[in-house]
This record gives structure tokens, sequence and C-alpha cells, in this order.
């Protein structure tokens, strides 16, 4: 099983929207089971959750005390993703979950005050040497913002290729526990959803190979 943790400093940048989406994608490709965990306080993603009628991806309520032993349990039910949802708190408070993914999804709206943001969090990741992703999101249709995002962030650290474009679907489906891509299978939220969930899997698959290679020669 692999664990993704979705977090960013900034509130409000996307991260329970993308556990949403990311989670039904996977399940849709046939990539699941799919399990979602969510350890903010607001419990967005568990009303989400609540409302939907469809059976996947599965929630499992597990306290963050106990996540650790939470994940070898879902190891158990042969899950094979684990997305976790986090609250906008500070960075050190999120240490602790980071250490249990094997990627850290970064979702930064392209704005100055969200780049800078990721800052601290980017510190931690890379001191305690957990790969991550930053993700565009919410990008307004033809602003020149969104590349230049990309290019400034590219310097602290990989960007995922696709960004998640600003899309009333996206907040519009969740109402009632969809998602975009339930509204409209072959949709633009649904082709870039499907792109992202390849790269981020292009991503773990890289840094498993790194960390077996760092095994066999470190
Ligand atoms: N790609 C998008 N296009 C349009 N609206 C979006 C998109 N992603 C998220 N939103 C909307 O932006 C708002 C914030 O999104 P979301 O709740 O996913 O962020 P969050 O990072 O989880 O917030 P918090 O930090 O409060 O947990 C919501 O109203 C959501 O519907
Ligand atoms: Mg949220």
């Amino acid at each position: 099983m692999q664990t993704i943790v979705i977090n960013s400093q900034k509130g409000g940048s996307g991260k329970t929207t993308l556990c949403a989406h990311l989670a039904v994608q996977a399940e849709l490709l046939g990539d699941g089971p799919i399990f979602l965990i969510d350890t903010d306080p607001q419990g967005t993603l568990s009303t989400w959750h609540e409302k939907r009628e469809a059976e996947v991806p599965q929630r499992a309520d597990v306290p963050l005390a106990g996540l650790e032993a939470g994940l070898q349990l879902l190891r158990q039910h042969e899950a094979q993703y684990c997305i976790i949802d986090t609250a906008p708190t500070r960075t050190d408070e999120n240490a602790a979950l980071f250490r249990l993914a094997d990627i850290v999804l970064m979702p930064i709206r392209p704005s100055p005050s969200d780049l800078w943001a990721a800052a601290a969090t980017v510190a931690l990741l890379k001191e305690a040497n957990i790969p991550f992703l930053f993700i565009l999101t919410q990008a307004k249709a033809n602003a020149s913002i969104t590349g230049q995002a990309a290019a400034a962030l590219s310097h602290y650290g990989p960007v995922a290729e696709t960004f998640i474009a600003d899309r009333i679907s996206y907040a519009s489906a969740m109402t009632d526990g969809r998602t975009a891509i339930e509204l409209a299978s072959k949709g633009p939220a649904a082709m870039e959803t499907a792109s992202l969930w390849k790269n981020i899997k292009a991503c773990l698959h890289a840094s498993m190979q790194n960390s077996a290679k760092g095994k066999r020669y470190g």
C-alpha cells in the first residue's frame, strides 16, 4: 500500500477537493481499493463522504494518534492506496504525519502568498528526505502567472506536469457527495484528474526505485 498525504499550510488551496477527486479517479481506473482518512478537525472530507452514495472510495475513521496502527490495518485489508487529507496547520504539527507518507502532495494556487507559504513545509520534507510533489490548483485559464508559479516552484522541488484548473464543477459536484469526474466522465476535469493521477503514480514509482537503489548501494 502507498500512503499519500495531501498538505499545504495555506487554507483553501484545494487539499480536500484534490483528495476526493484523486480517490474517485483512482478507483475508476481500477487502482483500488483506495481508502481515505480525514485528519482535519474541520471534517470537510468526512462530510463529503457521508453524503456520498457510491461505495468507493472507502473512508477509515482513524484518530491522528492511532494513524500508524490504522495504516497497518488498511494494509491487511489489501488497500492499494491510502489518501490522507490534512488541516491547514503549522508544518511542525504535521511532521509525524509526513513521516508515514510515501509521498506528500502540495496543492498550491498560483499566487505569491501561496508560494511563500510553501517554503516551511518544503524545508521540513527535504530535511526528513520525504518525497513530495507540487500541484498547481485553481489555475485560471490563460493566466501567465501559472507558468511563472511552476517555474518558481521547480527551483524547490518537482512540479506535477498536469495543472488543476479553476472549474466550477470541482466545487459544485461535491455538494451532494460526488466529484466532477462523475458529473462528466469525459469532461475536462476528468481528463486532468486522470492525467494528474498518472503523474503521481510515476513519481511514486520513481521514488520507490530510488529508495531500493539506496538500500542496495547505501
Ligand atoms: N480546481 C478548483 N476549481 C474551482 N474551485 C475549487 C477548485 N479546487 C477547490 N475549489 C474550491 O475552493 C475552496 C477550497 O477548496 P478545498 O476545501 O478543497 O481546500 P482545502 O485546502 O481543503 O481547504 P482547507 O485548508 O480549509 O481544508 C472550496 O470552495 C472548493 O470547492
Ligand atoms: Mg480541506
